[in-house]
């Protein structure tokens, strides 16, 4: 074996473990390894090379307060100093601290949470808690949808290319539309279409069994990987009414959408409902450490009190973890990075809205707070998609990685790579109009390349 303190590290090492012994997310193995990024500061991060480049994707959308805020590095220094971690059967000062905490910021009576790693798992835990509530196995979930890697996360995001290669299993599961009013699948156009999409849900509820067999519905309040989708501002408040006839939990995935992303501390703020579990990450440590929670209301969370909570993780409630979340909370309210992200998220609406004005295969422009997309059509008059959806699993061209790899060239990360015919702005909050301005002319240059394929 070799020394393993000394493992051999020049460039041309961690290529080739790049390329021979890491397994690479959602793609082909590949050929050569990504650039390798060496530091970051603000909305900005350095690769191997010293080349400088803008983060318009916030890490796919994780890194909301910047990268490397000195105080949030001094906060987990701190706490790595006292005590990293310890079993979750006992307590530590982070973790009660963070559990007050989420119950103070978030929607209703939304109080108890269990802390885990990620979206996925927070994820994971809110559909068992919704099975192990209501004793009922079936979760209604929307077509174009993103809620983690993990075995049920990853089958409830139906129709993401993602969830292809997943084998069903688990939860039974009942798919329905998005309210996605650009390419509405019952064909209606909004506001006439008298919300087809949540009248849908009500009589796919009672053809399944009603509250009897049906647990939840899980949603992402804007989606998130899989377009930019804002709701009509009548969709929460009326899904909201059906789950209550009906006695069904609402599962809000705040994964994305939490913690200022969309100008509000959630998104559900936006419509005034209080969903039945709410599941965050992302936002909530910045990307700092790992960390996710599921927030139940307080009739769920006293359920438990009676019933046998059947979940767990030996690293729930992670000490290190709670303790950045601690840090980096606060940061959202004392340097108002909410109401920032409202505010420039209409800048950065507008620019984007001129891009779509100027070039062909911009078709859709939309957005809530500092997250943005432009849908890329081959035809603005037949809302042609660009790309067909399973590009990036087939082999072969898609346009849409040319204006992603232009992108990079260019010094920009934008989440552009995945294979829907979206690309999502969503730079760290503190962006300012000046990095929006350099951002937004990037992107001018870079959508040339897919302006070379409309008809
Ligand atoms: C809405 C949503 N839910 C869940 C997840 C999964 O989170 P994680 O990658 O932390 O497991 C994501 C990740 O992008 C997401 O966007």
């Amino acid at each position: 074996m070799v020394e393993l303190r000394n493992l051999p590290a020049k460039k041309e090492d961690l290529d080739r473990y790049e390329i021979e012994n890491n397994f690479q997310s959602w793609s082909y193995q590949p050929a050569q390894s990504p650039p390798r990024v060496v530091s970051a500061k603000g909305v900005r991060f350095t690769t191997e090379d010293g080349r400088e480049r803008l983060d318009f994707s916030s890490c796919f959308v994780s890194h909301n307060i910047g990268h490397q805020d000195p105080r949030v590095v001094e906060a987990i220094c701190e706490q790595a100093r006292t005590l990293t971690s310890f079993a979750p059967s006992m307590s530590t000062r982070p973790r009660a601290l963070l559990t007050k905490m989420l119950a103070e910021i978030t929607p209703g009576d939304l109080s108890r949470s269990f802390i885990s790693l990620g979206g996925a798992e927070a994820n994971e835990a809110a559909i068992k808690i919704a099975h192990q509530y209501s004793g009922r196995r079936k979760i209604i979930t929307r077509f174009k949808t993103y809620h983690g890697g993990t075995t049920s996360a990853m089958t409830l995001s139906a129709g993401d290319s993602r969830s292809w290669a997943q084998v069903p299993g688990g939860t039974d599961q009942i798919r329905v539309p998005q309210p996605y009013c650009y390419r509405c699948m019952f064909g209606r156009s909004y506001p006439s279409c008298d919300l087809q999409c949540v009248k849908y849900v009500d009589e796919v509820i009672e053809l399944e069994g009603g509250g009897d067999t049906v647990a939840g519905i899980i949603f992402e309040p804007v989606t998130g990987a899989n377009g930019i989708i804002v709701p009509p501002k009548e969709y929460f408040p009326e899904l909201r009414r059906v789950c209550d006839k009906w006695g069904i939990l609402m599962i809000a995935d705040e994964v994305m959408t939490g913690f200022g992303r969309t100008g509000k501390w959630f998104a559900m703020n936006h419509w005034d409902v209080v969903p039945d579990i709410m599941t965050m990450a992302k936002g909530m440590t910045c990307g700092y450490l790992p960390l996710g929670a599921t927030v139940v209301r307080k009739n769920i969370g006293d359920h438990f009190k009676d019933h046998f909570f059947s979940h767990g993780a030996t690293y729930a409630g992670h000490a290190l973890g709670c303790a950045t979340a601690l840090s980096v909370i606060p940061i959202y309210a004392e340097d108002r990075l909410v109401e920032r992200s409202a505010e420039l998220g209409e800048y950065l609406l507008e620019g984007a809205m001129a891009l779509k004005e100027k070039h062909p295969s911009v078709g859709d422009v939309r957005g809530l707070g500092l997250f943005v997309g432009l849908e890329l059509v081959k035809n603005k008059e037949t809302r042609e998609p660009l790309t067909p959806v399973n590009a990036k699993i087939l082999p072969g061209s898609n346009p849409k990685l040319e204006v992603a790899k232009k992108l990079g060239e260019m010094g920009m990360m934008a989440m552009a790579a995945n294979p829907v015919n979206v690309i999502a702005l969503a730079p760290p909050l503190i962006v300012t109009k000046d990095e929006i301005d350099e951002g937004i002319a990037i992107m001018d240059k870079a959508l040339e390349a897919a302006d070379a394929y409309t008809v």
